[in-house]
């Protein structure tokens, strides 16, 4: 397993590593000294903080000064319009395709075609259900064990007394929505406490909002706590927490993923109670693992980055330096 630094760009609680494990690489074209490489990047959409901070990571790491020409199409988290834009990039002959995949399934027509076109595909934050065959590499966030961490917060802080739980999911389908709730319930199961509903939230903030007034009009009182699986969908539901007459923090206490300046900021003034870091600054070695893979060398199958918790004191340290 090798680790390395991601560097300045990462401020948290513990330091951002990326660990990497097994061998793999696919072809693709050898790109000479002065090359430019094209990439096509499949984006998810816009839907958060998270997103804003991770499109804007890909873009500086695949610039034209690093020897990129960048092709961009944010999906608008429809896995069918992530498609057509993969079709699209193997039709202009991309040197290599980045996939931030909407859901983990469907993929693996089109990373048999790239295959087939000798494009390599490298995955960007989310994991897909499809054969490792048909892609180099993998450079993210470990998301079950942010679930996990999310859930022993919880654990500790409420599972001894019997607690009633909301929960507002990210895009069904999607990698982190999957392996987050995995990770979380694996961490609370033989404590008391209880979940009385769980929906979508879509990982935006207006669908967090929504969502999280359905739940105040449904259980009233009844709900102490909020794992909010990210950020935005948290700060949505902040919202509806407070048209409702309680105090966000206290009467419902509040967990979220993610760590954006937003996030922290809502946890350093006693709205959000614990927030579980997930680096979206993931350019730099996802542009340096595309130059190795069509340079022929070796790649790693998987790079993960470790990744921090804060409470309330560590935000308040955090947040002077956050760099998303
Ligand atoms: O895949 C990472 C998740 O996607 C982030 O937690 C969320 O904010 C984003 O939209």
């Amino acid at each position: 397993m090798k680790k390395f630094l991601a560097g300045i760009a990462v401020v948290g609680v513990l330091a951002l590593a990326l660990t990497g494990c097994s061998g793999g690489g696919a072809g693709g074209a050898a790109g000479g000294a002065k090359k430019i490489i094209t990439v096509g990047f499949a984006q998810t959409g816009s839907e958060s903080g998270w997103r804003a901070a991770n499109t804007l990571s890909m873009k500086s790491a695949f610039s034209t000064k690093n020897g990129f020409k960048l092709i961009f199409n944010a999906a608008d988290n429809k896995p069918e319009n992530q498609i057509a834009a993969v079709h699209s990039f193997i039709n202009q002959g991309v040197d290599a395709i980045v996939i931030a995949a909407v859901v983990t399934t469907g993929w693996d027509d089109v990373l048999k075609e790239a295959k087939a076109a000798k494009i390599p595909v490298i995955l960007e934050d989310r994991t897909i259900d499809a054969s490792p065959s048909l892609y180099a590499s993998w450079i993210g966030d470990d998301f079950t064990k942010e679930g996990v961490t999310a859930g022993a917060w919880a654990a500790k802080t409420l599972g001894a007394t019997a607690t009633n739980m909301v929960v507002l999911e990210g895009t069904t389908g999607s990698s982190p929505a999957i392996d987050r709730a995995k990770g979380f319930s694996s961490s609370i199961a033989g404590t008391k406490i209880t979940t009385l509903d769980s929906q979508t939230g879509n990982f935006t903030r207006a669908d967090g909002k929504t969502v999280m007034e359905g739940f105040l009009q449904k259980y009233g009182k009844k709900i102490n706590l909020l794992f909010a699986q990210n950020d935005d969908m948290g700060l949505g539901a902040l919202d509806a927490i407070k048209a409702a007459g309680e105090t966000p923090g206290t009467d419902i206490q509040i967990v979220s993923i993610d760590g954006t300046h937003d996030g922290l900021t809502a946890l350093s003034t006693g709205e959000f109670n614990y927030v579980v870091e997930c680096n979206p600054l993931l350019g730099d070695k996802v542009a340096s693992v595309v130059k190795d893979v069509l340079a022929g060398k070796a790649v790693d199958k998987a790079y993960t980055a470790v990744d921090g918790a804060f409470d309330k004191a560590a935000a308040i340290a955090a947040l002077p330096t956050r760099k998303y």
